[in-house]
């Protein structure tokens, strides 16, 4: 019997698919090894970062190549390799193959948790640059002596960095990067669509934060929405408008008609929405964090069809089913963990004609569709855009509707 393997333990194997995560599949006399900085294909040699006898799987650092892919490219970035920043799992990947790696990770998704076969092609962002330049919010960890930097996968150690080549020019140019921070925890970098990028200290507790503006237009649609530095909002620029334009194209809403906007952050949706429905419609927009709720007020103003409430959203549409109201479209936005069978069970209650799903996690979204199908409604379209360049993240839009009733 041969000995267990333990982290710092060192292997070879051959790499086989991809798993969602940013890592690749390997086996060593009958254990999974996730391996990261691998590709399909290769043969490496595997440092064991984590895990042990008894655990399902191991994690391994591919730290040598033996048999490179076609597909391998040198990291752009020097801090992105085997126990280096964490926050770029694909940068050793030419960019054409990252997005055949995501559509194969969206894929085995659905297959896994929906039972539906999909094919999908992962489309870039408008304005991409080679997958770097892209990120307008970055948080910089910082250590005990205050110098910034970024953290290796699944550690809490600082690796100082004088760079970040997916961070955009606003961000790279903040000069966050250029002094230390003593006796801070983080520093945010937001570097919004208009006005000055903005460094934000991140101490202990709930930091204040600056207000800052985005600017989204879709056609000859156009609006800026102000929310705080800290707030949730789409961190490639080219996203939001993307997202917006991919929504509205699903749905096609109709003057009059009635919308769901769930978890609905400082308003993207429901502002649209609000303005394809006109003030003979009506748009109802829900939203958890109370920052992002004064936002989203502040942002839907003037549009009288238009009703922001705060709450959570599992709550909040119990009275409106017990109420039987209903809606013609629903968008729902949920964070990674997805909507859930509860908010999936209450929603298709609303009867809507169209619901569209943005989804940050592929399989949440697949877990949701499967609930979906459950209640009546089929999945009848899919786009996957790969707003994450570099790292194994992506965002997917899905449009729903009544199954006939023969499905
Ligand atoms: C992925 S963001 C989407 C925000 C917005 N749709 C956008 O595109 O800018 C998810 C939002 O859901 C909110 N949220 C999280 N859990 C929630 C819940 N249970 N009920 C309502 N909102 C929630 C978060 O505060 C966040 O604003």
């Amino acid at each position: 019997m041969s000995a267990e393997l333990l982290p710092g333990d060192e292997v070879e194997v051959e790499v086989g698919p991809v798993a969602h995560g940013g890592h690749f599949v390997a086996r060593h006399e009958g254990r999974v090894l996730f391996v990261r900085h691998a590709l399909p294909g290769e043969r490496v040699r595997a440092r064991v970062t984590s895990g042990g006898p008894g655990d399902r799987f191991l994690r391994a650092d591919a730290v040598a190549v033996l048999t490179a892919s076609p597909d391998r490219v040198t990291p752009p970035c020097r801090y992105a390799v085997p126990g280096g920043c964490g926050g770029c799992d694909l940068q050793h990947v030419s960019l054409p193959r990252q997005r055949a790696l995501k559509a194969e990770v969206v894929a085995e998704q659905f297959r896994r948790l929906a039972g539906e076969d999909v094919e999908v092609e992962v489309e870039p962002v408008p304005g991409d640059r080679d997958g770097l330049g892209w990120r307008t919010r970055v948080e910089f960890a910082v250590d005990e002596a205050g110098r910034p930097g970024l953290r290796p996968h699944r550690s809490h150690a600082v690796i100082p960095v004088e760079d970040c080549l997916i961070a955009s020019d606003g961000v790279r140019g903040a000069g966050a990067l250029a002094r230390d921070w003593p006796g801070q925890r983080a520093v945010d970098v937001v570097a919004p669509s208009e006005g000055e990028p903005v460094c934000v200290p991140v101490p202990d507790g709930e930091p204040h934060a600056p207000a800052v503006t985005e600017h989204v237009a879709v056609g000859e649609w156009s609006q800026d929405f102000t929310l705080s530095a800290r707030g949730f909002w789409q961190v490639h620029p080219g996203a939001a408008a993307t997202f917006v334009g991919a929504v509205l194209e699903m749905l096609e809403p109709a003057e009059g008609e009635r919308a769901v906007d769930l978890y609905a952050g400082v308003g993207l949706f429901a502002a649209a929405l609000a303005d394809a429905v006109g003030p003979t419609g009506a748009v109802l927009a829900v939203e958890s964090d109370p920052g992002a709720v004064a936002s989203a007020a502040d942002n839907l103003a003037g549009r009288e069809s238009v009703e922001v409430r705060a709450g959570r959203v599992d709550r909040a549409l119990k009275p409106l089913v017990r109420q039987g109201i209903r809606a013609d479209l629903v968008v729902l936005d949920p964070p990674r963990t997805g909507a859930g069978k509860g908010v999936i069970a209450d929603l298709v209650r609303l009867g809507a004609r169209r619901i569209a799903y943005v989804a940050c996690d592929p399989a949440a979204l697949a877990r949701d569709t499967a609930y979906l199908r459950e209640r009546g409604y089929r999945r009848t379209a899919l786009r996957v855009f790969d707003a994450f360049p570099m790292t194994h993240h992506m965002e997917c839009v899905a449009l729903f509707e009544p199954a006939p009733e023969s499905d």
